[in-house]
């Protein structure tokens, strides 16, 4: 029987996220509906992610915990995607014999009619060949938005930069850029559909459109810049080294372009960013920071650190909190070295013990902590723009407010050009409770600070979703 829900369990990184949605749109089409918990769907994905052996690992605990499921309901359709999938099918079928389909990164837009041929009887059916379909950057109309604020837009897959710890090259395979034209019709179905900030997504932005000739990456932003209804515009993730002039100099020219950079340093010393393959020194990528700030000073710049790579010092590990010290990060994602059987660094010596790994790992974030806690901090007082993407986390987790309180006092969350979460209540009694927020742009004046959010009180709407153009002020 072909599957009439979906349930999809998405691990890892933003392009998971999209396929996600991809895949999603697929099943929609074939008139299949998302059910709420993996207990209601007659379908299960999960789409999965290697980057580091703990992602790996949440995908083959959340397939146990489907075991039981599925022998009380054989009709049950498992299917596991994504990049464990892409490389791992083998273990997975023998680790989890029970699971129905496998398919790889290159095979999301033929998630449909694989799905149909199991539910046909192929099954085991397993796809996993790297082999680029036409239809791999296959339009998403605005459907998915799902009256979201914010989504994301794939610009390219795969990556060329072979970082010698990364495994994303052999999982997702060699670079390949979107066209601009597909892109700009998909931010456009999206953005009349209510969407009102889109971040561009790849591997490596920076080198976007280079082998295809597709146009550069600093030309693509200017052309999204102009898309009307648009609102906000982001993208991630830069390389160092190919982060050009001209893409700074579009920070200052780009009035959509919000104030956020994520680039990845990795290593504050310079043997191990050679040994990472990373292919700039730490000089340089302080100079690149330097010109980002003098373009424009109020950048927020987040970063990727890995700590215990093979080989690293205790000097070593010291030079990257001295880099974290003096670069003055508005936030880090910090990771201990993953050994990873694709990527070559699992053949270097001089592996750390796990044990020192983290002690590197817990030192680096109560550095990142209190440097986050003090900017926070200053920002009491100041009023901020937020873009509001729905109610705050707390809402979620069902605190009852949302019960007892009038919707206007509700905890709304959001963020800043910066990319800092901002959760916020609106007390405006000339506020109507029945009109969402969500997508407006509002003036939030902030009164707490953590080392992760801001807490604030809602000042002034500066526009609702449904006013494209932001000129109406709903309460002064
Ligand atoms: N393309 C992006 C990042 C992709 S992976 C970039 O180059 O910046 C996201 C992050 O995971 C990386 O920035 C890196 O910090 C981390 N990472 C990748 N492989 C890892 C490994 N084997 N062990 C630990 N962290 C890893
Ligand atoms: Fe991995 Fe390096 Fe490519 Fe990022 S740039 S995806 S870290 S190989
Ligand atoms: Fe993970 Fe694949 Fe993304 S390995 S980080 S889901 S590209």
């Amino acid at each position: 029987m072909v599957p009439k829900s979906y349930y999809i369990k998405t691990i890892g990184c933003q392009m998971n996220i999209y396929d996600s949605e991809r895949m999603a749109m697929g099943l929609a089409l074939m008139g299949c509906e998302p059910a709420p918990y993996p207990e209601e769907a007659d379908l299960i994905i999960v789409n999965t992610c290697t980057i580091r052996f703990k992602a790996e690992h949440k995908a083959f605990s959340f397939l146990g915990r489907l075991s039981g499921l599925k022998r009380k309901k054989p009709d049950l359709i498992l299917g596991v995607g994504g990049c464990v999938a892409q490389q791992e099918a083998e273990k997975i079928l023998s680790r989890s014999p029970f699971v129905d389909l496998v398919f790889g990164t290159y095979r999301v837009d033929r998630l449909p009619e694989m799905v149909k041929r199991v539910a046909f009887g192929q099954r085991p059916l397993i796809d996993v060949s790297p082999v680029e379909q036409a239809g791999a950057f296959g339009l998403m109309e605005g459907a998915r938005a799902g009256g979201r604020a914010a989504c994301f837009v794939t610009i390219m897959q795969g990556c060329d930069n072979f970082c010698s710890y990364c495994v994303v090259p052999y999982v997702r395979g060699r670079e390949r850029s979107r066209g601009q034209e597909n892109i700009l019709k998909e931010i456009q179905s999206l953005v009349d559909s209510g969407v009102r900030e889109i971040t561009l997504l790849g591997q490596n932005v920076n080198s976007y459109g280079k082998k295809e000739r597709a146009g550069s990456f600093p030309q693509l932003l200017s052309r999204v810049n102009e898309i009307d209804g648009l609102e906000r515009l982001r993208f991630t993730t830069s390389h160092p080294r190919d982060l050009s002039d001209e893409l700074i100099e579009s920070f200052g020219m780009l009035e959509k372009l919000c104030n956020h950079i994520h680039l990845p340093v990795q290593s504050g010393s310079d043997r191990i960013l050679r040994a990472m393959h990373r292919q700039y020194s730490r000089r340089q990528y302080l100079e690149r920071l330097k010109k980002l700030r003098y373009i424009l000073p109020d950048i927020a710049v987040t970063t990727d650190i890995i700590v215990g790579f093979p080989g690293e010092t205790r000097g070593d590990f010291e030079e990257t909190l001295d880099l974290v010290g003096h670069a003055d990060f508005d936030g880090l994602f910090a990771f201990t070295y993953s050994d990873r059987s694709a990527a070559p660094a699992v053949r270097l010596p001089g592996k750390i013990s796990e044990k020192e790994k983290n002690e590197r790992l817990q030192k680096l974030l109560a550095l990142q902590e209190q440097i986050n806690t003090d900017k926070n901090q200053a920002m009491i007082g100041s009023t901020v723009c937020i873009l509001v993407e729905g109610f705050s986390k707390k809402q979620h987790a069902g605190c009852g407010l949302l019960d007892s309180a009038p919707a206007c006092r509700m905890e709304w969350s959001g963020r800043t050009t910066t990319n800092k979460v901002v959760n916020f209540v609106c007390e405006d009694p000339t506020v109507d409770p029945n009109k969402s927020l969500t997508g407006g742009m509002v003036q939030v004046k902030i009164e707490k600070a953590f080392s992760h959010s801001l807490w604030g009180r809602l000042v002034r709407i500066e526009s609702r979703a449904s006013d494209s153009k932001g000129e109406r002020n709903y309460a002064a």
